[in-house]
């Protein structure tokens, strides 16, 4: 087994669009070749604005879907050649945590009936068994005995999504990768759920792929970050390291425009131009250069690849 959680090589994920009936089918470029690794007891942040990729990107990770290109290991198996046996083993292995815990939860289903399914599906343990180890992880998420009979409207949002966290955890999973799972909650319960993510994760030794568009949850819960652009990585590295000295024009222009982290250290605003591109139709060379201060006339012609500069991996022509 390898020591590895997760291993991405070149992930792509694209998607065909019809444009109408007598049209060609378009290709949506959502994920475009992503590499990066995960490592047990660590979280890797990813950051980014919308519509870049994440939700792509989680999808892939989580076998919801199939890449395009590239290639998975869960574990150092090979996701897309995995026999059943083996992938059913790894979906139990990788659990998603999403925005919306409302959405997530089965309206119809008592809390204690929503944690104990996936042990009776994938488990040989009794009913008292069962009902002992929803009752421990519960009490562990902050929820009480009671509310375990409870429906999920008669919840909060943070509630919520602490339920929809102890469903992720319940099989003990070693990856669980949770796509804005603060976005969608009040400031005021944001970092009691940060630090609920980092209580399991020092407990059970969990391995998260945390993404968020909020750079001060990335910098709270991050060991590793990966700025993403247009579906690909920009710059990735570890998070002292990115925080203290943003390379990626890119990066230094989300930093700089992040009020929290701008009053810090008085960091100057870097103001980016226009809008994300759409995927339909990216730019050529590096997908930033029209918005980019740094931009210089290879930057049209010629995609930046990552390397290595000052201990992280940076994709820019000019840094
Ligand atoms: N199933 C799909 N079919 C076509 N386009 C998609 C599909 N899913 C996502 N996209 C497009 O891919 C891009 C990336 O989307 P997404 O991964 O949701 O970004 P993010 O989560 O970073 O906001 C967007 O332009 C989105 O419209
Ligand atoms: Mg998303």
């Amino acid at each position: 087994m390898s020591e590895l959680l997760l291993q991405a090589d070149e992930l792509t994920k694209h998607y065909g669009v019809s444009r109408g009936l007598f049209r060609p089918k378009a290709t949506v470029k959502a994920l475009n070749g992503v590499s990066f690794t995960l490592a047990p007891k660590k979280t890797l942040a990813v950051v980014g604005e919308s519509g870049c990729g994440k939700s792509t990107l989680a999808r892939q990770l989580t076998l919801i879907e199939r890449p395009t290109r590239g290639t998975l290991k869960l574990r150092g198996a090979d996701a897309a050649t995995a026999d059943v046996a083996t992938l059913r083993g790894l979906r139990r292995d990788v659990q998603m945590v999403f925005q919306n815990p409302f959405a997530s939860l089965n309206p119809r289903k008592t809390i204690a009936t929503t944690l104990a399914e996936p042990l009776l599906i994938n488990t040989p343990l009794s009913a008292a068994e069962r009902r002992e180890r929803v009752e421990a992880l519960a009490t562990k998420v902050g929820l009480r005995p009671e509310h375990l009979r409870r429906y999920p409207h008669m919840f909060s949002g943070g509630q919520r999504q602490r339920i929809a966290i102890a469903r992720a955890m319940i099989l003990n999973p070693g990856i669980v990768v949770a796509d804005e799972p603060v976005s969608a909650l009040d400031v005021s319960i944001q970092a009691q759920i940060l630090n609920l993510f980092m209580d399991l994760q020092a407990e059970f030794g969990t391995g998260y792929v945390f993404i968020s568009h909020n750079l001060s949850v990335v910098e709270h819960v991050a060991d590793e970050v990966m700025v993403m652009y247009l579906g690909a990585a920009v710059e990735i590295g570890a998070k002292r390291r990115l925080f203290a000295a943003p390379l990626h024009p890119y990066t230094r222009a989300l930093m700089s425009a992040a009020p929290a982290l701008r009053a810090a250290d008085r960091r100057e605003r870097i103001v980016i131009h226009g809008e994300l591109p759409s995927p339909l139709n990216p730019p050529s060379g590096c997908a930033f250069h029209k918005r980019c201060p740094l931009a210089v006339r290879r930057c049209a012609e010629e995609a930046p690849a990552l390397r290595e500069v000052d201990g992280r991996q940076v994709a820019c022509h000019e840094v």
